[in-house]
């Protein structure tokens, strides 16, 4: 291969551009209807276009097989395979970051000014034009200023903002955007197809989500893997490409988000210790769970959107469904924070254990919709809270079982979530049986803890929190305290479910205990709500129906899945 293949493959006219669809539509349109400026400004990341489409636009001025300017170029005439070539006298191609003074700028209007040597128009790009000094610019206004009517200036800068605004304002600007990750896959795919390179959309996928939205960058890549594949078999796999790309494959990445699912530290710290034993970082694997975290939020707002292949589309959709909104985006937090701390190079590996450690907690936080779902009574207390709008599953604490008789002792403590993603934890489910005995009334909370906390808010200053929480039932736990407020009070239930109180109500816990608490915060429906169909019967049959038994479903938790079946008798 001679020629690298970003060279070889650089588009040639303006239909073989991709993804910048509406600046090539207003280049055209100017072009057709004779209304060039002499002044561009093409700014963008590197490798989306710029050049190329700058050298398009010259040949459409310069093309000598047409009478004047043309949006279709015929390539084949002197200029436009000078300017391919990059040896057309008209055609000034200058790279500012190198040639940023007052000189080269003096010495360009000098060329400015004379007509050009053979073609219609003189075209000149300066590449990286942010870069030029403040009295180059200068220089240079004046010429943009009053231009000659052959001049034609594009200014390619990954940096628009710092150009003067004088420059700006005399100038057409487009925008380059980052190429769509599925258009960048169409033209590998294309690619390989030419080059005769055996591969699939998995090892191409890989390369272009590398890419980043530059075509470039993804191309270069492909040389790369091409001949990384080379010295095997001659195929491009997605194995090959990973190595390439020191990354773990998507499937490991689910595997640990499934774990994480699951909420089985072991699990998820056994999978990343057997990663972290091949030779991927901690920083590229928290990376690759960044953006595989990404995609299931994406995913969850409509997989459409999505910048993966077909497949790894419905993989990310099944495992998006797994975890609430609110969920991936403190993982996102805590991984991006993650991903800085390992920037320091230093106990790497215990800063992505700690993440993923912090990952697995943040799931037993309980979101304030929830919360708030279940105040206006969408929920019973000790019911299991509505599922979120994706059928995820409730916050684990919302799913209390109902207060039972001493419920039997089990392995697992019932403050884990249960394994989320169990379609039948709908938010139907939220409402009781028909059956189902109303709950039964709260023990009476000893008052010599709920003294004690109200003790120490009131040594700490804290009245209108006092007047809040006296709303509310206290009900102590081993390692809660829950705040149930009456239906009547669903103003004061919200203001104590702000985080804020949460936290202020969990200092108090502290002081006046020396315990510390998780303060969580439930309303009692004792008025009837508006919303809920009173005596509708949750649908699906009766094993289903038990199978939604919070009681149930913590054993089933306890217990691996295969041993337990539900069974219920016919006649229920
Ligand atoms: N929009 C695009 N469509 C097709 N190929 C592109 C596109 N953008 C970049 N390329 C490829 O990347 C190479 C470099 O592109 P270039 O236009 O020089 O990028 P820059 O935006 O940095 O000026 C081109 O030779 C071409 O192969
Ligand atoms: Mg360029
Ligand atoms: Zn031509």
């Amino acid at each position: 291969m001679s020629q690298v293949i970003a060279r070889r493959y650089r588009p040639q006219g303006f239909d073989e551009v991709i993804g910048q669809a509406p600046i090539v539509r207003t280049l055209r349109n100017a072009i057709e209807s004779g209304r060039i400026a002499h002044g561009f400004i093409f700014s963008g990341h590197r490798g989306i276009g710029k050049t190329t489409v700058a050298r398009i636009l010259a040949k459409a001025l310069n093309c000598r097989a047409a009478q004047g300017p043309t949006a279709t170029p015929c390539g084949e005439c002197d200029s436009c395979r000078e300017i391919k070539d990059g040896s057309a006298v008209d055609v000034i191609e200058i790279d500012a970051a190198s040639n940023r003074g007052i000189d080269e700028i003096r010495a360009l209007r000098e060329r400015v000014r004379y007509r050009p040597a053979r073609d219609r128009y003189k075209f000149f790009i300066l590449d990286e034009a942010h870069q030029l000094t403040g009295d180059a610019f200068n220089a240079l206004l004046k010429t943009l200023e009053e231009p000659p009517e052959w001049a034609v200036f594009v200014l390619a800068t990954t940096e628009p903002e710092a150009l003067p605004a004088t420059i700006r304002s005399r100038c057409q600007h487009f925008g380059f955007r980052a190429v769509p990750f599925s258009q960048i896959l169409e033209h590998l795919t294309r690619i390989c197809e030419q080059e005769r390179v055996p591969t699939d959309q998995e090892a191409l996928g890989l390369i272009a989500e590398a890419g980043e939205g530059s075509v470039r960058d993804a191309l270069s890549l492909l040389d790369q893997a091409i001949t990384h594949a080379a010295e095997g078999d001659n195929r491009l796999s997605a194995e090959s490409v990973r190595a390439l790309l020191g990354r773990v494959s998507t499937a490991h990445i689910r595997a640990l988000l499934e774990a994480v699912a699951s909420d089985s530290a072991r699990n998820v710290l056994e999978q990343a210790d057997a990663l972290l034993a091949t030779s991927v970082s901690p920083a590229q694997l928290c990376w690759q769970l960044t953006q595989a975290v990404r995609n299931l939020l994406v995913a969850q707002a409509g997989g459409e959107l999505l910048e993966v292949t077909e497949s790894e589309r419905a993989s990310a959709q099944t495992l998006a469904s797994r975890f609430r909104e609110e969920e991936l985006a403190r993982f996102l937090q805590i991984l991006l924070r993650c991903s800085n701390d390992l920037r320091h190079g230093q106990q790497e590996r215990l800063h992505f254990e700690l993440a993923l450690i912090k990952m697995l907690h943040a799931r037993r936080l309980s979101s304030v919709e929830e919360v708030l779902a279940s105040l206006t009574g969408e929920g019973t207390p000790g019911a299991p809270a509505p599922s979120g709008p994706k059928g995820a599953p409730a916050a684990p604490r919302l799913a209390e079982p109902p207060r039972l008789p001493e419920p039997p002792k089990l392995a697992q403590p019932p403050k884990l979530a249960a394994p989320a993603g169990i379609p039948e934890f709908s938010a139907v489910a939220a409402a009781p049986a028909p059956s189902q005995a109303p709950p039964a009334p709260e023990p009476p909370a000893p008052a010599a803890p709920q003294a004690a906390v109200r003790a120490a808010l009131e040594r700490q200053g804290k009245a209108a929190l006092l007047s809040i929480v006296d709303k509310a039932q206290w009900i102590f736990r081993d390692h809660q305290l829950e705040l149930v407020f009456g239906g009547a009070s669903a103003g004061a239930a919200t203001l104590a479910n702000q985080p804020a109180t949460r936290k202020a109500l969990a200092a108090a816990c502290l002081a006046g205990l020396q315990r510390s608490l998780e303060v969580i915060v439930s309303s009692r429906a004792d008025a009837a709500p508006e919303t809920a169909p009173a005596a509708a019967a949750p649908p699906g049959s009766p094993a289903e129906r038990a199978e939604q038994h919070p009681l149930l479903r913590q054993i089933k938790d306890s217990i691996p899945h295969h041993v337990l079946r539900t069974f219920v008798p016919s006649s229920s």
